[in-house]
């Protein structure tokens, strides 16, 4: 059935409404109305008892990874494992960008709750053990690195290098991570909990407007995920001299915001050149001071695009004409979700459209790592994302925990 044309899942979307308004003010700045759920913050602590609380209210298990992701389980995922049928985990994360949108990350989770609602209404016998799974610091809003949870758990990432990494602040992953109650030696490669996954599906408000764009041939409220984009991030550390901004004649000074504005400017233009996208979003700047002429500006710049060599190429020409070195801070190779899950997705969705995308997401990491992987895309009409104007009509975020039911339905009774 094409999209949407399936009766419609009450109990599910009721319950999804109810967490949906639970979880609005959590961390939602009253200027911005944008969300600063960033990792291992009070914020954090909150949302992740919400998340134990709603699957102890389902009589779910829940377990924390060596990491630090959340897990809550319907059946024995490790007897299912070692007869040789894991699980099939849905889920996404919680955690946002700096005054992000509402959807990104909590969408997932919310429908993957609600959809379970929807198959315990229904009377649906789980053939195999359901996970629902609250990956940790998505968005690396707080120390840098994307998909920190995931990568860590896979060991995409070591944990030497996860718990060095620093904050604004200074304080360290570890140092954070401890602070909020999770201890950081236990942080490393988790096989235990990657052998309980079979499949993973990860479902994602859109985060371009495919879908909401009637010209474009992909309609419908749901998409199947096929492919993401190659994307990177890397660091330009500019030095100057700090000095007095009225004193020091033009000709004295060694400002370093000079050369920050040109990494900005030639960024645009090497990703135009390239064909590929290119942004700096974020400065730190010393000593931060309007009078003071700065000692340093780092300048952090995110690229991306559907060929990895014209993304690279793009990062090396930026750094030659700026005459400065673009430090990696992470890299993350072209993702293809499993063409024959992707096709089946499709299938079970009447012919559901099939987009790739240019936004990462823990079910990269996890399909990198070799576990079965789809996403579900739920339509944008405007495709903002990373901002407070992120949005997706209730209909559509409804017509996604219908989808997640469908999907449930047919892979979790197969391997029974
Ligand atoms: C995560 O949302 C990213 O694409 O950076
Ligand atoms: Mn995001
Ligand atoms: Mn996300």
């Amino acid at each position: 059935m094409p999209n949407g044309s399936r009766p419609v899942a009450q109990p599910g979307h009721e319950s999804f409404d109810r967490m949906w308004a639970e979880l609005a003010p959590v961390g939602r700045h009253p200027g911005t109305g944008g969300y600063r759920r960033f990792a291992w913050t009070s914020q954090d602590a909150t949302l992740r008892e919400w998340f134990v609380g709603e699957a102890s209210r389902r009589g779910l298990d829940v377990v924390t990874d060596r990491v630090g992701n959340l897990w809550a389980w319907r059946g024995d995922p490790d007897a299912a494992a070692a007869a040789g049928a894991p699980g099939l985990v849905l889920g996404s994360h919680l955690d946002s960008v700096p005054d992000g949108g509402a959807f990104d990350g909590p969408l997932g989770v919310v429908s993957a709750f609600a959809a379970l609602d929807h198959l315990d209404a229904a009377g649906f016998a789980l053939g195999r053990p359901l996970g629902i799974a609250c990956f940790g610091d998505e968005e690396g809003a707080r120390f840098g690195v994307a998909c920190a949870g995931s990568r860590l758990l896979t060991g995409a990432m070591t944990s030497e290098r996860g718990l060095a990494l620093t904050d604004a602040d200074g304080t360290t992953m570890a140092e954070a991570m401890r602070a909020a109650g999770h201890d950081p030696s236990a942080v490393g490669r988790d096989d235990e909990t990657l052998r309980r996954v079979g499949t993973f599906i990860e479902l994602h408000v859109e985060q371009g407007r495919a879908l909401g764009d009637p010209g474009h041939p992909a309609q419908g409220p749901v998409a199947v995920g096929s492919s993401i984009w190659p994307h990177g991030r890397w660091r330009f550390d500019l030095a100057g001299r700090a000095d007095h901004a009225g004193t020091t004649k033009l000709e004295d000074r060694d400002d370093p915001m000079l050369a920050a504005a040109a990494v900005i400017q030639q960024a645009r233009a090497a990703a135009q050149r390239f064909g590929c996208v290119a942004t700096v979003g974020k400065l730190r700047v010393l000593p931060n001071g309007v009078n003071a002429i700065p000692s340093l500006v780092q300048t952090w710049l995110d690229a991306r695009g559907a060929d990895a060599h014209a993304v690279r190429n793009a990062v090396s020409h930026l750094a030659s004409t700026v005459g400065q070195a673009a430090i990696e801070e992470s890299w993350t190779d072209a993702t293809d979700f499993d063409a024959p899950l992707v096709g089946r997705l499709s299938a079970l969705l009447g012919g559901a459209p099939v987009l790739a995308t240019g936004a990462g997401h823990d079910a990269g990491i996890l399909a990198s790592a070799g576990v079965p992987t789809g996403m579900l895309f739920v339509r944008n009409p405007t495709g903002i994302s990373h901002s407070p104007e992120e949005h997706a009509e209730t209909d559509d975020c409804h017509a996604g925990v219908d989808a997640l039911v469908r999907v449930v339905e047919a892979l979790a009774e197969e391997d029974a």
